[in-house]
């Protein structure tokens, strides 16, 4: 589209995105404080200073759900917020309802934060909180719903950008998802029996699970990924024909992969192998998508050397691509049983959402926030560089530490003597762990470091405080080449 055909800009509705920034970064150094927590108790068991609230037990799903959930979520919301209004030229529809939203999901994340600890849980994984939180998450995400696609039919150009098309295949999928898998019958405000039993429980948990990982932890950064890549190199997007491909490949491939979470169990065998191959396809279109985020800086090399904020999100799309080889690799059967139940599932975990989803949420924030509070740039570009340097030191501490510890693991549990007795005792499994233990305590502390220095960072840009470094590089470029 011509800028001499291009509408006019429109009064943009930011306040919501402001404030679901701001909250990205805060439950962000949360969820990782607790994240630290957990890793110094796998090191040092008598952190839970004997108190129930403090156990490990209750603490695990309190991260997951705070850095998935509370950071995750809140970066989600602001960044498809934000997008969705420049690419459709449009402001919110309904936006007291997006309002709505950040109230509703901070509402959700607070009662996350007071249940979990108390031990009130569905005992499902990434989908612990119990029916009447669950009721709140669905009328939150409704109502999303409405304002995201009510903007979208709104829109003053023809094209609906890709970027888009993750973000709304994402609200469409984790609604489905998180409907399904939370059917159940209340007992009591704070218990309920699910409506599926036994092998089908487990069934509809994976389904759910891993497709949690490939909207939630995916789609979705895939929709921050084409729209901010283009934004800050300054140029259209490598090939927009690879990104439909990728968008239709990656959508119609993750839902038939879950099985994979469940080789070697009561799951009928074909069902398993399903699993596997879906998931085997399913490394093409991720890293299709992949080369097509670090192709579009192809003739604009030197700018990764000059802009912080793009190291962190092309560094953040080599981590998806690794991790998306490592996920195919490990879904493979034989791969599958001595990988399983160790640490290197651990690693592959937080190759994907340290690398891939901290990184690609970070780099787009700082792209961001000066953006939405009027500033030429973030308050220290040093610090930016900081951060990254602290973050990538800490990712690969943290996932070569449980790599491995994680192939030790299976390697140690499946020795046996001529005898047929068992080498090692699982105990001596545990001995041989500590010292990764260790590393991947000194890993995720420097990672959450990182993390304050970009709270501190962003706080002082807020502020208003003095500006240390000019506008070097926040590029105001067009996706207009795919916007045509
Ligand atoms: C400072 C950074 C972090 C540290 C130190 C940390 C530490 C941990 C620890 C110790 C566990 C439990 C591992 C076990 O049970 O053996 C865990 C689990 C998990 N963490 Fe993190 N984490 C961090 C950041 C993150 C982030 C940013 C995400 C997501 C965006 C994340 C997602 C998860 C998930 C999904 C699990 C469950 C894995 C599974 O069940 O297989 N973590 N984390
Ligand atoms: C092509 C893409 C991917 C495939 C095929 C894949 C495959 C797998 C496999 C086989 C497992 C181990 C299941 C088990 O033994 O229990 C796993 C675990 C996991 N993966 Fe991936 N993975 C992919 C990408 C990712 C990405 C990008 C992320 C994060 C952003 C991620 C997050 C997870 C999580 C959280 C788990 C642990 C689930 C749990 O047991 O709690 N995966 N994945």
């Amino acid at each position: 589209m011509s800028a001499a055909h291009a509408p006019p800009v429109p009064r943009y509705d930011d306040e919501v995105v402001r404030r679901f920034a701001l909250t990205t970064v805060l439950w962000g150094v949360v969820g990782m404080l607790v994240g630290v927590l957990i890793a110094a108790q796998l090191l040092w068991p008598v952190l839970n200073f004997d108190t129930p609230w403090l156990t490990y037990s209750r603490l695990r799903p309190l991260h997951t759900n705070a850095v998935i959930f509370a950071f995750g979520g809140s970066g989600l919301f602001a960044t498809s917020y934000y997008i969705v209004q420049r690419t459709c030229r449009t402001s919110l529809f309904l936006p007291r309802l997006a309002m709505f939203t950040f109230w509703g999901w901070q509402a959700v994340i607070v009662a996350a934060a007071i249940t979990l600890p108390l031990g009130i849980t569905q005992g499902k994984e990434y989908a612990e909180l119990e029916w009447p939180i669950d009721l709140l998450i669905a009328v939150v995400w409704v109502s999303y719903a409405v304002v995201y696609f009510g903007t979208i039919i709104k829109r003053q150009v023809d094209h609906i950008y890709v970027a888009n098309w993750f973000f709304g295949a994402f609200i469409l999928t984790i609604a489905v998802l998180h409907i399904v898998n939370n059917l159940s019958m209340p007992f009591s405000m704070t218990q309920s029996y699910s409506v599926y039993g036994g092998t089908v429980d487990a069934m509809v948990q994976w389904w759910y699970g891993h497709n949690a990982v490939g909207f939630f932890l995916t789609a979705g950064f895939l929709g921050m990924m084409y729209y901010f890549i283009p934004k800050q190199v300054g140029k259209p997007i490598y090939s927009y024909r690879l990104s439909i491909v990728h968008f239709w490949a990656l959508i119609s491939t993750y839902m038939w992969a879950g099985p994979h979470h469940l080789q070697y169990t009561s799951l009928p065998d074909w069902v398993q192998s399903l699993g596997m191959v879906f998931s085997l396809i399913l490394l093409a279109p991720s890293w299709g998508g992949m080369i097509n985020g670090v192709m579009t800086l192809s003739g604009a090399w030197h700018k990764l050397r000059e802009d912080p904020i793009l190291k962190f999100l092309i560094v953040s799309l080599s981590f998806y691509g690794m991790s998306t080889f490592e996920g195919p690799m490990m879904s493979i059967k034989t791969v599958n049983s001595l990988s399983h139940y160790t640490d290197w599932t651990i690693g592959h975990v937080h190759s994907g959402a340290l690398g891939w989803v901290g990184l690609i949420t970070m780099g787009s924030l700082y792209a961001l926030i000066p953006k939405l509070y009027g500033k030429p740039a973030m308050h220290s570009i040093p610090a930016i560089n900081l951060h990254f340097w602290l973050a990538t030191i800490g990712i690969v501490l943290y996932i070569v530490a449980m790599w491995i510890a994680g192939v030790m693991q299976g390697l140690m549990w499946r020795a046996t003597n001529a005898d047929g007795t068992l080498t090692y005792s699982f105990i001596e499994s545990l001995v041989a762990t500590h010292p990764f233990y260790a590393v991947r305590l000194a890993g995720g502390a420097l990672y959450l470091a990182g993390m304050v220095v970009m709270a501190w960072n962003v706080w002082k840009t807020v502020q208003g405080a003095a500006i240390t470094i000019p506008n070097a590089n926040v590029p105001n470029t067009q996706l207009a080449g795919a916007l045509k």
